[in-house]
């Protein structure tokens, strides 16, 4: 069952978003050559509580940290550590969600560490129009096939590929509800949109073959050919005016990140 939240209920979540924006805002502000992953995460987690709100993923499913940081062939899930330095050139995925009054919201950004391979900035802006595209299909009446196919077309026209077995999802009181929402499909199917339905739409995109393999630590997830991958993230909601980006600031406008 997907379940659809009132306008108080999304008045939450965008408290939660809000968090959410705030801190990725911040972590993508600082990223510097030299710093370790443990480093931002601690800013993450300083922020989070300052701001009244719970990580979200620590302790899930006994993940250890507050962000996910996921470097160039990481696709998600990389483990924050004091032994992970970032290096010019490299890009960094940031994934991020908070918990806030009892709602959930989820964003994640991939930055680019000063100056960057052309191809790399290239996979960053491909990934994240293929958000924005797939932000403007979260219409009432639109079909969930239709948010998956908007990232997929999108990626694939690119000449990247999309990742199968991770997908964005349901988002509400937990941070996982229903419907799982893969970035690959075809328009006009799956389950209609409804006013108040709130989907985390995180498309996950490869230069290379959408191959992934886990780590020994069982979170890190890797291209199997070794290809740079990057993740974009929002946490949207189905108003009757059409989408709202629940992880920006209300009258936000142009790209998405
Ligand atoms: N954005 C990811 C998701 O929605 C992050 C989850 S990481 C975990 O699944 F550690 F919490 F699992
Ligand atoms: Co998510």
């Amino acid at each position: 069952m997907i379940v659809c939240k009132s306008a108080a209920e999304l008045e939450k979540m965008h408290r939660a978003g809000m968090v959410v924006h705030d801190v990725l805002a911040e972590l993508r502000g600082m990223v510097r050559p030299g710093m370790t992953t443990r480093d931002l995460d601690a800013v993450a987690e300083k922020m989070t509580s300052e701001r009244g709100a719970k990580p979200a993923f620590k302790g899930y499913m006994g993940y250890p940290a507050t962000l996910c940081t996921s470097i160039n062939s990481e696709v998600v899930h990389g483990i924050p550590s004091s032994k992970r330095r970032i290096s010019e050139g490299d890009i960094v995925s940031l994934d991020f969600g908070a918990e806030c009054g009892g709602y959930f919201a989820d964003a994640a950004v991939t930055v680019a560490v000063g100056a960057v391979a052309p191809e790399r900035e290239r996979l960053l802006r491909i990934t994240r129009e293929s958000l924005d595209r797939a932000i403007e299909k979260v219409w009432s009446g639109n079909r969930l096939g239709d948010v998956s196919a908007a990232v997929q077309q999108w990626a694939e026209q690119g000449g990247f590929s999309v990742v199968r077995e991770f997908v964005g999802h349901g988002i509400g009181t937990k941070m996982h509800e229903e419907p799982q929402l893969p970035n690959y499909g075809e328009p006009g199917r799956g389950p209609k949109l409804r006013e108040g339905m709130v989907l985390a739409i995180e498309p996950m995109v490869n230069a290379g073959r959408p191959d992934v393999r886990v780590l020994e630590d069982h979170w890190t997830a890797v291209t199997v050919d070794g290809s740079d991958s990057a993740h974009f993230e929002h946490t949207v909601a189905v108003t009757k005016n059409g989408p709202w980006v629940l992880t920006r600031p209300r009258d936000a406008a142009g790209p998405c990140w």
